[in-house]
């Protein structure tokens, strides 16, 4: 039994057990993945100030994201198709998300239900929203979101078409996995994978499947982004959804002061600087690269989170000291989850506590509320510098 002590040790082991269109589907980015891959690299560019001979007894690090009180500033990610990385993965994830008083989000493009998942906890989750064109879909799993309690809405403004990642169309990714020969040889590999799969009945788009016509194949991501998703998604739609939902409203995927300050004129709660992970725009900064013009921008006005890029708990002290009320979690916890189901996601969750607390405390804080930029090195010209 593998002791796990990072995030490297569920990846491992995610790799070895997912069949290899889902594990390809959540690790890549689109095109070159420049993005994808300089999310994480410009982490590593920022330093902390060690700072000795401090008490480092009684520590904490519960902040509030939108008012409410968690254990610490992450959020797990939307994620599309979740279920298929771990049977009933999205009911695992919030389970695990639940118990360690963080918030889980559930994505439009789940496998499990919002009503599966509202069964299966006590605590509200976030619920996360892809537009599609269909109006009547719009209203309805606004409602649905609503029933089920969900503490806030997180809309996703920049997939109402979606970036192309090489492997997913190589790979003919698809919910469930089309019996073809490629994917026959590979799915005999992961035992465990397909038990936990023949064990429940959750194994297709169960949030909208039935819920939307006219879809050729329900089974494919690429076809229901394309036929479904309403690629006029504007400001004027924004609002038209913040009245409909009438509860706290997060726009993810901001990376410019400008789209920030509409955000902030829309009359948002919060925002996420996201670039999808590196999923969509090949070739955009890294978020955490965007945050300080963000900050400077709007960062008295609203509560700015960060995602993309975060797979230590040093990643998330870094965002927190520059700024980010909030960070998103995908892939990290992803890993967890394919690697162990809802025990993976709380070790994830485990390893980033730790990683941030101890960071926190070497750096001469006990209070996470108390850490500022001043704990941080950044290199001279980081965030700036663009022509
Ligand atoms: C969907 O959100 C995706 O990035 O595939």
């Amino acid at each position: 039994m593998t002791v796990i002590t990072c995030i490297d040790d569920l990846h491992r082991l995610y790799k070895r057990r997912v069949p290899k269109m889902f594990y390809e589907y959540a690790e890549t980015g689109s095109w070159t993945q420049q993005t994808f891959r300089e999310n994480t690299s410009d982490f590593q560019q920022i330093h902390f100030r060690q700072r000795v001979a401090v008490d480092m007894s009684n520590r904490t690090t519960a902040t509030k994201m939108i008012g409410q009180d968690y254990a610490m500033p992450v959020a797990l990610a939307p994620v599309g198709m979740l279920g298929m990385q771990h049977a009933d993965g999205e009911i695992k994830a919030a389970k695990a998300a639940e118990a360690f008083g963080v918030p889980f989000t559930l994505s439009t493009m789940s496998i499990c239900s919002i009503e599966d998942v509202a069964e299966h906890t006590t605590k509200p989750f976030w619920f996360q929203l892809y537009v599609m064109r269909d109006e009547k879909f719009l209203k309805a799993i606004i409602e649905r979101a609503k029933a089920a309690r969900c503490s806030a809405l997180v809309l996703t403004l920049d997939l109402q078409i979606l970036g192309q990642r090489h492997r997913d169309l190589k790979n003919g990714l698809s919910a469930p996995p089309k019996p073809t020969l490629a994917n026959m040889l590979n799915l005999a590999t992961k035992v465990r994978w397909g038990l936990g799969m023949l064990g429940t009945k959750r194994r297709e788009f169960r949030n909208i499947v039935g819920h939307v016509e006219g879809v050729v194949d329900p089974s494919r991501l690429m076809e229901w982004t394309a036929q479904q998703f309403d690629p006029r998604l504007d400001w004027e739609a924004v609002k038209k959804i913040k009245k409909m939902w009438g509860g706290p409203l997060i726009l993810k995927g901001i990376m410019e002061a400008e789209d920030a300050r509409q955000a902030v004129k829309v009359g948002a709660d919060a925002i996420i600087v996201s670039n999808h992970g590196g999923r969509q725009l090949d070739g955009a900064p890294s978020s955490i690269r965007a945050l300080p013009a963000i900050m400077d921008a709007v960062g008295d006005k609203i509560e700015v989170h960060l995602d993309s890029g975060i797979r230590t708990g040093q990643d998330i002290l870094k965002a927190y000291a520059m700024g980010a009320k909030g960070t998103m979690i995908g892939r990290a916890y992803i890993y967890g989850l394919g690697a162990n189901g809802e025990a993976g996601v709380t070790s994830a969750l485990q390893v980033l506590h730790k990683e941030l607390d101890l960071s926190m405390a070497f750096c001469g804080h006990r209070d996470l509320n108390d850490v500022s930029k001043d704990i941080l090195l950044v290199p001279k010209g980081f965030a700036d510098g663009w022509e």
